[in-house]
């Protein structure tokens, strides 16, 4: 179904985001037939160029980033047919006026800050005293949001100024993937598992997000940010929200927030001995991760895992893993809900010890895997096996299956509907710094070093002992 016409501005149009990520996404959009014809996407960014020389620029992009097999020479021409460029200089005067006059009042707006914060105010303030922004334009803005609560609570008082909360978008591209959203169709669009998601039934749940990447190219940003703030206040947190939190009483962005927002604040404090930091060592192919950093005495960590409980009814007593790192076995990202033994068994011990888990694959594979518990076949006697019930996504969704939507191309058709239900809202992100902060501030204030860890391998021995110690294991990255 197309959206409404729209002038999309993205801001940082040259940058790297923009021709890795949100171009192509918005290619996909446009073959799948959802952009209407006159809608126009500005780049705009600091270098001159006009708007031949920037089809130039992302016909390229498209041909680098999208596969061959999924792009046609006549529809990537008809494509960047939509695409204008204006030079602008975000913390100047030059370029604004011509924006505004390109840029349309009625159809919607949305100026996308692909941007480093440091130009978000001034972004901000600039849409707003050129009056090209209207009430209704939106913005959306990139993590990172801050780097602590002090800083986020300055970029969203910023933003403020010149924008109303229901037009300011925060993404965080993992509410944005198909099997996350998935997670709340499977709790709130079935009656099985909203009355055993609980302590009672649920033993703990496991979050991991392991990458085999490294830091190259990023060691700058990254060495002053760290898993924790690259990935744990905002991807693992929403996930952790997502599984934990109480069923909305509808599918509405606020409705939704405020039901993540109370979890947030549900959490405990994680004691020292419940976190495990990492950082990866060299092996004979590749460099260690103080190689790609600025700083040969870096204590940034690269892993870390957590145990992390919550103060509330339904989940007192049933601790959340987390695990995320970089230069990991696989790329795998999961959440696991590992159901409690039944209370007795009537087979008895040689029968063994059985417990249901629920495998939500965000990737690869995207899809469900429900373990259940049955008789092992043939005339053996009462034996049990557990036997996946998988649903694989691009398997139900047919041959098309592969062509799961990437998360930002459905972000930005969200920003396009005016639904921001996938987006962060500015009380949210405050509260998952004020949660991270003291933990960082502990780090830093001890001196505390991250352990090294082997590329390839699934982090220190410390993350495997942190379940071991609470007679679990975690789930293989493989
Ligand atoms: C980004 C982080 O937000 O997410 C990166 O800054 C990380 O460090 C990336 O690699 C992971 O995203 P995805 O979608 O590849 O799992």
């Amino acid at each position: 179904i197309p959206v409404d016409p729209f002038d999309l501005v993205i801001f940082g149009g040259t940058g790297d985001l923009a021709r890795r990520k949100i171009l192509p996404g918005l290619y996909h959009r446009f073959c799948a037939g959802q952009m209407p014809e006159d809608a126009r996407i500005i780049g705009a960014a600091r270098s001159e160029m006009d708007d031949k020389g920037y089809r130039k620029m992302i016909g390229e992009a498209l041909d680098e980033f999208i596969p061959h097999t999924k792009r046609e020479a006549e529809r990537v021409k008809l494509f960047l047919e939509r695409l204008h460029y204006t030079p602008i200089d975000a913390k100047g005067d030059g370029g604004w006026k011509t924006l505004k006059k390109l840029v349309r009042a009625d159809v919607v707006q949305a100026f996308y800050f692909s941007v480093g914060p440091a130009l978000f105010g001034d972004l901000a303030t600039r849409l707003h005293e050129h009056e090209i922004a209207t009430p209704e334009s939106r913005i959306v803005v990139e993590k990172p949001f801050g780097r602590d609560l002090e800083s986020a609570r300055a970029l969203n008082k910023v933003l403020a100024d010149s924008f109303d909360e229901h037009q300011i978008y925060r993404i965080d591209h993992y509410l944005g993937k198909e099997t996350v959203q998935n997670l709340m169709a499977v709790r709130f669009a079935n009656v099985l598992f909203e009355p055993l998601w609980n302590a009672q039934y649920i033993d703990h749940v496991q979050i991991t997000v392991s990458e085999t990447v490294g830091v190259e190219g990023r060691g700058a940003y990254y060495d002053k940010s760290g898993a924790m703030r690259d990935m744990v206040q905002n991807h693992l947190m929403q996930l952790l929200c997502l599984t934990a939190m109480e069923p909305p009483s509808k599918f509405d962005p606020d409705a939704v927030r405020d039901e993540k927002l109370k979890v947030i604040r549900a959490l405990d404090e994680v004691p020292t001995e419940n976190i495990v930091r990492g950082q990866y060592a060299a092996d004979d192919e590749q460099e260690s991760y103080i190689a790609h950093s600025e700083n040969p005495a870096s204590r940034t960590e690269s892993f870390i895992a957590m145990k992390v409980d919550i103060s509330n009814w339904r989940w007192k007593g049933t601790p959340f893993y987390l695990r995320t790192g970089k230069r990991l076995r696989a790329r795998m990202s999961e959440i696991v809900i590992q159901f409690k033994e039944t209370p007795h068994s009537i087979f008895g011990e040689d029968a063994g010890s059985h417990a249901n888990v629920l495998v939500i694959r965000l990737q690869p594979d995207e899809g469900i895997d429900l373990r259940v518990t049955i008789k092992e076949p043939g005339p053996g006697g009462m034996r049990l096996i557990d036997v996946p019930l998988d649903m694989t996504f691009a398997d139900a969704l047919g041959p098309e299956g592969e062509d799961v939507p990437d998360a930002y191309e459905r972000l930005i058709m969200d920003v396009i509907r005016g639904n921001q239900t996938l987006f962060m809202r500015g009380d949210e992100v405050e509260a998952a710094w004020r949660w991270t902060d003291p933990i960082i501030d502990g780090w830093q204030s001890r001196g505390d070093r991250p352990t090294q860890y082997e590329p390839g391998s699934s982090g220190p021995e410390d993350a495997l002992m942190l379940l071991h110690r609470d007679g679990r294991r975690w789930r293989e990255i493989k």
